[in-house]
Protein backbone atom coordinates (compact mmCIF):
# COMPACT_ATOMS: atom_id res chain seq x y z
CA UNK A 1 0.00 0.00 0.00
CA UNK A 2 3.13 2.63 1.19
CA UNK A 3 4.56 1.78 -2.32
CA UNK A 4 1.85 2.12 -4.62
CA UNK A 5 1.47 5.45 -3.02
CA UNK A 6 4.77 6.35 -3.40
CA UNK A 7 4.77 5.57 -7.37
CA UNK A 8 1.54 7.38 -7.88
CA UNK A 9 3.17 10.82 -6.01
CA UNK A 10 5.77 10.36 -8.79
CA UNK A 11 3.37 10.21 -11.55
CA UNK A 12 1.98 13.54 -9.99
CA UNK A 13 4.90 15.06 -9.80
CA UNK A 14 5.61 14.66 -13.39
CA UNK A 15 2.48 15.94 -14.64
CA UNK A 16 3.31 18.76 -12.07
CA UNK A 17 6.06 19.69 -15.12
CA UNK A 18 3.92 19.92 -18.20
CA UNK A 19 7.13 20.93 -20.25
CA UNK A 20 8.96 18.05 -19.32
CA UNK A 21 5.78 15.80 -19.63
CA UNK A 22 4.80 16.66 -23.04
CA UNK A 23 8.47 15.66 -24.16
CA UNK A 24 7.75 12.33 -22.68
CA UNK A 25 4.35 11.95 -23.71
CA UNK A 26 5.90 12.80 -27.50
CA UNK A 27 8.75 10.54 -27.08
CA UNK A 28 6.66 7.60 -26.08
CA UNK A 29 3.75 8.30 -28.96
CA UNK A 30 6.43 8.87 -31.98
CA UNK A 31 8.04 5.21 -30.70
CA UNK A 32 4.76 3.81 -30.75
CA UNK A 33 4.17 5.42 -34.13
CA UNK A 34 7.63 4.18 -35.66
CA UNK A 35 6.63 0.26 -34.33
CA UNK A 36 3.40 0.63 -36.28
CA UNK A 37 4.03 2.93 -39.16
CA UNK A 38 7.57 0.93 -40.55
CA UNK A 39 6.36 -2.79 -41.09
CA UNK A 40 3.57 -1.25 -42.76
CA UNK A 41 6.35 0.53 -45.16
CA UNK A 42 8.88 -2.23 -45.44
CA UNK A 43 7.14 -5.77 -45.50
CA UNK A 44 6.13 -6.10 -49.17
CA UNK A 45 3.21 -8.22 -49.08
CA UNK A 46 1.36 -5.20 -47.44
CA UNK A 47 1.26 -4.03 -50.82
CA UNK A 48 -1.69 -6.05 -52.50
CA UNK A 49 -0.58 -6.88 -56.04
CA UNK A 50 -2.92 -7.98 -58.93
CA UNK A 51 -0.56 -9.26 -61.63
CA UNK A 52 -3.09 -8.07 -64.39
CA UNK A 53 -2.62 -4.28 -62.87
CA UNK A 54 -0.27 -2.61 -65.58
CA UNK A 55 0.91 0.71 -65.38
CA UNK A 56 -0.97 3.50 -67.21
CA UNK A 57 0.67 4.20 -71.18
CA UNK A 58 2.28 7.20 -71.83
CA UNK A 59 -0.76 8.23 -74.13
CA UNK A 60 -3.24 7.21 -70.87
CA UNK A 61 -1.13 8.71 -68.39
CA UNK A 62 -1.60 12.20 -70.14
CA UNK A 63 -5.19 11.79 -70.30
CA UNK A 64 -5.61 11.22 -66.72
CA UNK A 65 -3.34 14.32 -66.51
CA UNK A 66 -6.29 16.18 -68.30
CA UNK A 67 -9.28 14.71 -66.72
CA UNK A 68 -7.51 15.96 -63.32
CA UNK A 69 -6.92 19.26 -64.83
CA UNK A 70 -10.67 19.54 -66.17
CA UNK A 71 -11.42 18.56 -62.83
CA UNK A 72 -13.44 15.43 -63.80
CA UNK A 73 -13.05 14.04 -60.27
CA UNK A 74 -15.09 16.73 -58.79
CA UNK A 75 -18.59 14.66 -60.17
CA UNK A 76 -16.86 11.51 -60.87
CA UNK A 77 -15.67 8.81 -58.25
CA UNK A 78 -13.57 6.01 -59.54
CA UNK A 79 -13.89 3.87 -56.68
CA UNK A 80 -17.16 0.86 -56.74
CA UNK A 81 -18.14 0.03 -53.31
CA UNK A 82 -19.14 -3.66 -52.36
CA UNK A 83 -23.35 -2.95 -52.22
CA UNK A 84 -25.47 -5.13 -54.30
CA UNK A 85 -27.09 -2.18 -55.89
CA UNK A 86 -23.43 -0.88 -57.05
CA UNK A 87 -22.46 -3.75 -58.07
CA UNK A 88 -25.56 -4.13 -60.15
CA UNK A 89 -24.89 -0.73 -61.66
CA UNK A 90 -21.15 -0.54 -62.23
CA UNK A 91 -19.85 -4.16 -61.76
CA UNK A 92 -17.09 -5.74 -59.85
CA UNK A 93 -16.35 -3.13 -56.83
CA UNK A 94 -13.10 -2.07 -56.84
CA UNK A 95 -9.97 -3.46 -55.41
CA UNK A 96 -7.34 -1.91 -53.26
CA UNK A 97 -4.60 -3.51 -55.76
CA UNK A 98 -6.04 -1.74 -58.63
CA UNK A 99 -4.93 1.88 -57.85
CA UNK A 100 -1.72 0.97 -56.59
CA UNK A 101 -0.26 2.89 -59.38
CA UNK A 102 -2.06 6.10 -59.11
CA UNK A 103 -0.02 9.13 -57.79
CA UNK A 104 -2.56 10.92 -56.82
CA UNK A 105 -5.43 8.37 -56.44
CA UNK A 106 -8.98 9.50 -57.63
CA UNK A 107 -10.76 7.33 -56.28
CA UNK A 108 -13.45 10.03 -54.48
CA UNK A 109 -16.61 9.78 -53.20
CA UNK A 110 -18.88 12.79 -54.64
CA UNK A 111 -20.94 11.35 -57.56
CA UNK A 112 -22.75 14.16 -59.29
CA UNK A 113 -22.01 12.22 -62.49
CA UNK A 114 -21.95 8.08 -62.13
CA UNK A 115 -18.47 6.16 -61.09
CA UNK A 116 -16.42 5.80 -63.60
CA UNK A 117 -13.92 3.09 -62.12
CA UNK A 118 -15.32 0.32 -64.79
CA UNK A 119 -15.96 2.29 -67.88
CA UNK A 120 -13.77 1.56 -69.70
CA UNK A 121 -14.81 -0.43 -73.23
CA UNK A 122 -18.14 0.37 -72.07
CA UNK A 123 -19.17 2.84 -74.95
CA UNK A 124 -17.26 2.48 -78.46
CA UNK A 125 -14.42 5.49 -78.34
CA UNK A 126 -16.34 7.74 -80.53
CA UNK A 127 -19.36 7.78 -78.31
CA UNK A 128 -16.86 8.98 -76.13
CA UNK A 129 -15.97 11.87 -78.34
CA UNK A 130 -19.55 12.71 -79.35
CA UNK A 131 -20.26 12.84 -75.46
CA UNK A 132 -17.45 15.29 -74.74
CA UNK A 133 -18.22 17.55 -77.46
CA UNK A 134 -22.05 17.96 -76.14
CA UNK A 135 -23.12 15.39 -73.52
CA UNK A 136 -26.78 15.88 -74.11
CA UNK A 137 -26.09 14.21 -77.62
CA UNK A 138 -25.38 11.15 -76.22
CA UNK A 139 -26.95 11.44 -73.13
CA UNK A 140 -30.51 14.16 -73.51
CA UNK A 141 -30.94 14.58 -69.62
CA UNK A 142 -27.31 14.95 -68.83
CA UNK A 143 -26.21 18.21 -66.97
CA UNK A 144 -22.63 17.40 -67.36
CA UNK A 145 -20.64 20.90 -68.94
CA UNK A 146 -19.19 20.73 -72.28
CA UNK A 147 -15.62 19.66 -73.15
CA UNK A 148 -15.75 20.65 -76.71
CA UNK A 149 -12.16 22.35 -77.14
CA UNK A 150 -10.48 18.99 -76.14
CA UNK A 151 -11.26 18.21 -79.74
CA UNK A 152 -9.51 21.27 -80.81
CA UNK A 153 -6.78 21.77 -78.22
CA UNK A 154 -3.55 20.09 -79.55
CA UNK A 155 -2.19 17.62 -76.88
CA UNK A 156 1.02 18.71 -75.39
CA UNK A 157 3.99 15.49 -74.80
CA UNK A 158 6.50 17.66 -73.65
CA UNK A 159 6.27 16.61 -70.36
CA UNK A 160 6.02 13.07 -70.54
CA UNK A 161 9.50 11.85 -70.46
CA UNK A 162 9.95 13.72 -67.01
CA UNK A 163 6.11 12.81 -65.44
CA UNK A 164 7.56 8.92 -66.64
CA UNK A 165 11.18 9.46 -65.17
CA UNK A 166 9.29 10.51 -61.61
CA UNK A 167 6.86 8.01 -61.65
CA UNK A 168 9.74 5.83 -62.25
CA UNK A 169 11.56 7.05 -59.13
CA UNK A 170 8.27 6.32 -57.44
CA UNK A 171 7.88 2.33 -58.08
CA UNK A 172 5.90 2.15 -60.93
CA UNK A 173 7.18 -0.56 -62.84
CA UNK A 174 7.83 1.73 -66.66
CA UNK A 175 9.95 -0.88 -68.91
CA UNK A 176 12.94 0.34 -70.31
CA UNK A 177 10.97 1.01 -74.15
CA UNK A 178 8.35 2.70 -72.26
CA UNK A 179 10.94 4.78 -70.33
CA UNK A 180 13.13 5.62 -73.83
CA UNK A 181 10.55 6.84 -76.00
CA UNK A 182 7.14 7.90 -74.06
CA UNK A 183 6.41 10.41 -76.57
CA UNK A 184 6.80 7.87 -79.72
CA UNK A 185 4.99 5.64 -78.27
CA UNK A 186 2.09 7.69 -76.97
CA UNK A 187 1.98 9.04 -80.86
CA UNK A 188 1.56 5.54 -81.93
CA UNK A 189 -1.37 4.92 -79.60
CA UNK A 190 -3.28 8.07 -80.40
CA UNK A 191 -3.12 7.40 -84.13
CA UNK A 192 -4.53 3.90 -83.32
CA UNK A 193 -7.33 5.75 -81.46
CA UNK A 194 -7.96 7.87 -84.05
CA UNK A 195 -8.06 5.37 -86.70
CA UNK A 196 -11.07 3.68 -84.72
CA UNK A 197 -12.61 7.31 -84.49
CA UNK A 198 -13.04 8.17 -88.05
CA UNK A 199 -13.53 4.58 -88.91
CA UNK A 200 -16.62 4.60 -86.62
CA UNK A 201 -17.85 7.46 -88.65
CA UNK A 202 -15.96 10.33 -86.28
CA UNK A 203 -13.78 13.09 -87.51
CA UNK A 204 -10.67 11.94 -88.69
CA UNK A 205 -8.51 14.68 -87.41
CA UNK A 206 -7.87 13.87 -83.69
CA UNK A 207 -4.67 12.16 -83.21
CA UNK A 208 -2.78 14.98 -82.31
CA UNK A 209 -5.72 16.38 -79.96
CA UNK A 210 -6.22 16.12 -76.09
CA UNK A 211 -9.65 14.29 -76.72
CA UNK A 212 -7.66 11.02 -78.01
CA UNK A 213 -5.36 11.01 -74.52
CA UNK A 214 -8.74 10.95 -72.72
CA UNK A 215 -10.67 8.78 -74.77
CA UNK A 216 -7.73 6.11 -74.31
CA UNK A 217 -7.32 6.47 -70.51
CA UNK A 218 -11.41 6.33 -70.31
CA UNK A 219 -11.73 2.71 -72.34
CA UNK A 220 -8.52 1.82 -70.20
CA UNK A 221 -10.59 2.41 -66.40
CA UNK A 222 -11.43 -0.75 -64.57
CA UNK A 223 -10.48 -2.98 -67.59
CA UNK A 224 -6.62 -4.60 -65.68
CA UNK A 225 -8.77 -6.70 -63.38
CA UNK A 226 -9.63 -9.14 -66.20
CA UNK A 227 -7.37 -8.64 -68.35
CA UNK A 228 -5.75 -11.68 -69.16
CA UNK A 229 -1.87 -11.10 -68.42
CA UNK A 230 1.60 -12.44 -69.86
CA UNK A 231 2.88 -13.27 -66.25
C1 LIG B 1 -20.78 18.93 -63.22
C2 LIG B 1 -20.48 17.53 -63.03
C3 LIG B 1 -19.68 16.80 -64.07
C4 LIG B 1 -18.40 17.06 -64.50
C5 LIG B 1 -17.49 18.19 -64.09
C6 LIG B 1 -18.05 15.99 -65.40
N1 LIG B 1 -19.08 15.12 -65.51
FE1 LIG B 1 -19.10 13.40 -66.58
N2 LIG B 1 -21.03 13.07 -66.11
C7 LIG B 1 -21.79 13.88 -65.31
C8 LIG B 1 -23.18 13.39 -65.31
C9 LIG B 1 -24.34 14.01 -64.55
C10 LIG B 1 -23.21 12.25 -66.14
C11 LIG B 1 -24.41 11.36 -66.50
C12 LIG B 1 -25.10 11.87 -67.76
C13 LIG B 1 -24.24 11.73 -68.98
O1 LIG B 1 -23.99 10.61 -69.44
O2 LIG B 1 -23.78 12.77 -69.50
C14 LIG B 1 -21.84 12.07 -66.62
C15 LIG B 1 -21.43 11.02 -67.43
C16 LIG B 1 -20.13 10.77 -67.79
C17 LIG B 1 -19.67 9.59 -68.49
C18 LIG B 1 -20.53 8.41 -68.89
C19 LIG B 1 -20.58 7.42 -67.73
C20 LIG B 1 -21.46 6.22 -67.99
O3 LIG B 1 -21.18 5.18 -67.37
O4 LIG B 1 -22.40 6.33 -68.77
C21 LIG B 1 -18.34 9.74 -68.69
C22 LIG B 1 -17.40 8.76 -69.39
C23 LIG B 1 -17.96 11.01 -68.13
N3 LIG B 1 -19.06 11.61 -67.59
C24 LIG B 1 -16.67 11.53 -68.17
C25 LIG B 1 -16.35 12.79 -67.71
C26 LIG B 1 -15.06 13.41 -67.93
C27 LIG B 1 -13.89 12.75 -68.63
C28 LIG B 1 -15.12 14.64 -67.36
C29 LIG B 1 -14.04 15.71 -67.36
C30 LIG B 1 -13.54 16.11 -68.66
C31 LIG B 1 -16.43 14.79 -66.76
N4 LIG B 1 -17.14 13.65 -67.01
C32 LIG B 1 -16.83 15.89 -66.05
C33 LIG B 1 -21.35 14.97 -64.59
C34 LIG B 1 -20.11 15.57 -64.73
Amino acid sequence: MKRLIKVGGRHRKLEGWPLLFTILTTISVLIGGVVEFIPLVLVKGNVPTISSVKPWTPLELTGRDIYIREGCNNCHSQQIRPFRHELERYGEYSKPGETIYERPFLWGSKRTGPDLARVGGKYPHLWHVRHMEDPRSTSPQSIMPPYAWLLRKELNLSHLPAKMRVLNTMNVPYSAQEMENPVALAQSQAQEIANEVAAQGGPSNLADKEIIALVAYLQRLGTDLNATSAD
